[in-house]
């Protein structure tokens, strides 16, 4: 139980990897918020399978992308839980399509969720954290963000910026013992690798040199080793959980 008495929040928790991250550390011993916008059943599924367990976690809803939602859910949390020590950013969405024909509302709303709402949750923590002296950051970036990948500008976009957004906010904050890092998963099996064609899929797989996809506990089990204190030494990094796919 090396997260017992700490409070975690985690964006996008209720379904995919997000789910696999809150499940995990509430077993470590971390009271878990699970964050949501549109899907209050699968939030409340998560809390349950949690508090099934024998752990402690409430659901909340907030849309990542809008500011002030963020800024008062967050108050919120620290009211009822008196502190926030673990932040994951991993709420994030895809809308695909070639850069020649891509709508600029898809262009906004993959950057306002997947770049800015981060940002937006990491200022809410990054005063009480500092103030505590201790606190952990890690984003969900992905091996697009770092590779590119066509039909994908926007979503390249966006999880790029994280790595500028993550390696800024660990300098920032790394003398108060607050670190800032990142995961960057592959192909993972979850909601949106499944609306991906079959042949798509078969295509990926064949290319990554492990010829499967990754689970999200793979990707969880890189995010529980980031807010451990054995992780203390490690900020501004990104873990890379893609079969081998892409070596950065
Ligand atoms: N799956 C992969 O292969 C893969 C690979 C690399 C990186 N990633 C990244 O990993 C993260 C999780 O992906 P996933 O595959 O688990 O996604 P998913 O199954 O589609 O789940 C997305 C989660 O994010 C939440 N969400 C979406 N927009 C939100 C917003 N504006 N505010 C708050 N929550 C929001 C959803 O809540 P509702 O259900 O309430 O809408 C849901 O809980 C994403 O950042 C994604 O880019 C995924």
């Amino acid at each position: 139980m090396q997260l017992e008495g700490k409070i975690a929040v985690v964006t996008g928790g209720s379904r995919g990897i997000g789910k696999a991250i809150c499940l995990r550390l509430a077993r470590m011993g971390a009271k878990v918020v699970v964050n949501y916008v549109s899907r209050p059943d699968a939030a409340e599924e998560t809390v349950a399978a949690i508090k099934g367990a024998g752990g402690d976690a409430a659901a909340y809803q907030f849309n990542v992308s809008d500011t002030d939602q963020v800024q008062s859910a967050f108050k919120q949390i620290q009211k009822d839980f008196g502190r926030i020590d673990i932040l994951v950013n991993n709420a994030g969405i895809t809308r695909d399509g070639l850069v020649a024909m891509m709508k600029e509302q898809a262009w906004d709303e993959v950057l306002d969720t997947n770049l800015k709402g981060a940002f937006n949750c990491i200022k809410a923590v990054s005063r009480p954290m500092m103030k505590q002296r201790w606190g952990r950051i890690v984003s969900i970036s992905s091996v697009i963000g770092f590779a590119g990948n066509a039909g994908q500008a926007n979503y390249a976009a966006a999880k790029a910026g994280l790595t500028g957004l993550t390696r800024s906010v660990a300098r920032e904050l790394a003398s108060r013992n607050v670190t800032v890092n990142g995961v960057a998963p592959g192909y993972i099996d979850t909601d949106m690798t499944k609306e991906l064609p079959e042949e798509i899929t078969e295509k990926i797989k064949a290319e990554i040199p492990m010829h499967s996809l990754g689970t999200v506990e793979d990707v969880a089990a890189a995010v529980t080793y980031l807010v451990s204190e054995e992780a203390r030494y490690v900020t501004g990094q990104f873990i890379h959980v893609n079969g081998g796919m892409f070596m950065g």
